[in-house]
C-alpha cells in the first residue's frame, strides 16, 4: 500500500496514542500463567500483539478479545499451559518470541518458534545461550542463533549473567524462565532497559528484587501469580510520531492523552527537550503500576544534539523518527552507540538513513549510528518502508515536514503497532 501525504498548513488535535506494545504483550503473558482472570483495558490490536495472543491461545490460554475495549485473560496458573499442536508464529514480533522462548524453556513439553521473514533472520542467541546455561534444551538453525527455535522444556536453574548489550527482551525472557528455575537469578544490564516485566511481576506477588549495583534478582515462584487487572497506558513510542511532528511543524499544537512515561521509556521527551521543543507533561497520575501523563508538543525552534550512552535503550525505537526533528534542526546531531538498531525490524540505521537521504536529508551512516546536518526543511520523494513499521510511520512526519508531495511505499506496515496511524495523521492535519 502506498501513501501520499503533504505538509498540512497545521497540526492540531488531541490524540490518544494506541495501547503501549511492550506493556500489552507482558499484560497477556503474564496473566496467562497467573491463577485467575485478568481485565486488560486498551490492549494494543497492532499485529505483534495479536502474534502473542494467538501463541497463547495455542498453548490453551482462554482468551477473549473483541478486538477492541477489554481483553480478558483467564490464567491457568503457573503450570497450566499445555503444548502446542502446531509451531507457534511470532510473526514479525522478537517480543513475542524472545519472551515466550525464556516461558517455554521452562514448561515441561514440546514447542516450536517461528516467525515472519524479519524475525526469522534476527539473532536469537542472546536469549538462547543464556537459557541454554540455565539448563535449557533449545535448538535453531545456525547453532540456535535463528528461528525457528525448538524448546524441549523442562527444569531450569538460577544463574547469575550480565546482559552483553542492555535489552529488556533478554531480561524478560530470562525473567519468565527465572520463575520456573531451581534458586535466584541475578541479572544484570550495561544500562538499565525499560522494566515494565519487574513492575509487573512485583504487583503480582512475584519475589523480584532491584538492587542497586546488583541487578535484578528473581526467585522461583512458590506460589501462583496473582493476576493483575490494568489499564494499558498509551505507548510513547506510537505517540513519539507526533511529538516530533508537532515540535517541528511551523504551526502546530498537539495533545497526546494518557502517554506511558516510565523513566525507562521516556528518552524521546528527553532528547526532543534538550533539542529545544516545547514539550509539556500535565496530569501526571499512575495507571497500575506504570505513570502515564499527558503530553502538550508545540512548534518549537529545534537545535542539534549528541545521543549516545544510557539515552539510548531508553529512546532505542524512537530514534528513526528523532533523525527526522535532527534534519529539521539547526546544526549537527550525532547519535551514537546505537548499533541495536541494525538487528530491529529492518537495519534500522541503513533503512532511515537511505530512506531520509532520499527526501533531502543531510544524513550519514556511522556503524553505531548516524550523523545528521540539520538542512531546514525536507523535500517530498517517493520512500519506501522496508517492511518496517517504525520507518513507514517514521516517513509519514518525514512527508508532514517536507516540501511537495512525499509518497510512502509499504504503508501497511504500520499496522504491526498503531493500526490507527494514518486516521490519526488526516485527524491532526488542517488546511
Ligand atoms: C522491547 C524491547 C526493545 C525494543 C522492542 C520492544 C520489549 O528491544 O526495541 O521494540 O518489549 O521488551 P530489545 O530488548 O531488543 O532492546
Amino acid at each position: 500500500m502506498r501513501k501520499t501525504i503533504r505538509s498540512p498548513r497545521r497540526l492540531r488535535g488531541s490524540i490518544e496514542a494506541p495501547g503501549d506494545k511492550s506493556i500489552s504483550h507482558r499484560a497477556a503473558i503474564l496473566n496467562a500463567i497467573a491463577q485467575g482472570e485478568a481485565a486488560v483495558e486498551n490492549f494494543q490490536g497492532g499485529a505483534d500483539c495479536l502474534a502473542t495472543l494467538r501463541c497463547l491461545m495455542a498453548l490453551g490460554v482462554k482468551i477473549d478479545w473483541d478486538g477492541q475495549g477489554t481483553l480478558r485473560v483467564h490464567g491457568g496458573g503457573r503450570f497450566g499451559l499445555k503444548e502446542s499442536a502446531d509451531v507457534l508464529n511470532a510473526g514479525n514480533s522478537g517480543t513475542t518470541m524472545r519472551l515466550l522462548a525464556g516461558l517455554l524453556a521452562g514448561q515441561p513439553f514440546f514447542s516450536v518458534l517461528t516467525g515472519d521473514a524479519s524475525l526469522r533472520s534476527r539473532p536469537m542467541e542472546r536469549v538462547v545461550e543464556p537459557l541454554r546455561t540455565m539448563g535449557a534444551r533449545i535448538q535453531g538453525r545456525a547453532g540456535g542463533t535463528r528461528p525457528p527455535l525448538v524448546i524441549e522444556g523442562g527444569s531450569l536453574r538460577g544463574i547469575r549473567y550480565r546482559l552483553p548489550v542492555a535489552s529488556a527482551q533478554v531480561k524478560s525472557a530470562l525473567s519468565l524462565a527465572a520463575l520456573y528455575g531451581e534458586g535466584e537469578t541475578v541479572l544484570d544490564e550495561p544500562a538499565p532497559s525499560r522494566d515494565h516485566t519487574e513492575r509487573m511481576l512485583r504487583a503480582m506477588g512475584a519475589e523480584v528484587r532491584v538492587d542497586q549495583g546488583d541487578g535484578l534478582r528473581i526467585s522461583p515462584s512458590q506460589r501462583e501469580l496473582t493476576p493483575l487487572s490494568l489499564r494499558v497506558p498509551g505507548d510513547i513510542s506510537a505517540a513519539a510520531f507526533w511529538m516530533v511532528a508537532a515540535a517541528a511543524h511551523p504551526d502546530a499544537e498537539i495533545r497526546l492523552t494518557g502517554v506511558g512515561v516510565n523513566p525507562s521509556r521516556s528518552g524521546i521527551i528527553d532528547a526532543l527537550a534538550g533539542m529545544g521543543a516545547s514539550i509539556a507533561l500535565e496530569e501526571e497520575r499512575t495507571w497500575g503500576c506504570e505513570p502515564v501523563a499527558d503530553i502538550v508538543v508545540r512548534s518549537s525552534s529545534l537545535r542539534g544534539t549528541v545521543i549516545e550512552g544510557s539515552l539510548i535503550p531508553r529512546l532505542i525505537d524512537e530514534i528513526p523518527v528523532l533523525a527526522v526533528a535532527a534534519c529539521l534542526a539547526g546544526g549537527e546531531t550525532v547519535i551514537r552507540q546505537a548499533g541495536e538498531l541494525r538487528l530491529k525490524e529492518s537495519d534500522r540505521i541503513r533503512t532511515t538513513v537511505l530512506e531520509l537521504q532520499r527526501l533531502g536529508a543531510g544524513i550519514q551512516e556511522l556503524p553505531d549510528g548516524m550523523v545528521i546536518q540539520g538542512v531546514g526543511r525536507l523535500k517530498g520523494g517517493v520512500c519506501g518502508s522496508h517492511g518496517d513499521h517504525r520507518l513507514a510511520m517514521t516517513l509519514a512526519v518525514a512527508g508532514l515536514l517536507a516540501q511537495g508531495e512525499t509518497v510512502v511505499r509499504g504503508a501497511e506496515a504500520s499496522s504491526i503497532s498503531y493500526p490507527a496511524f494514518w486516521h490519526h495523521l488526516e485527524e491532526l492535519s488542517s488546511d
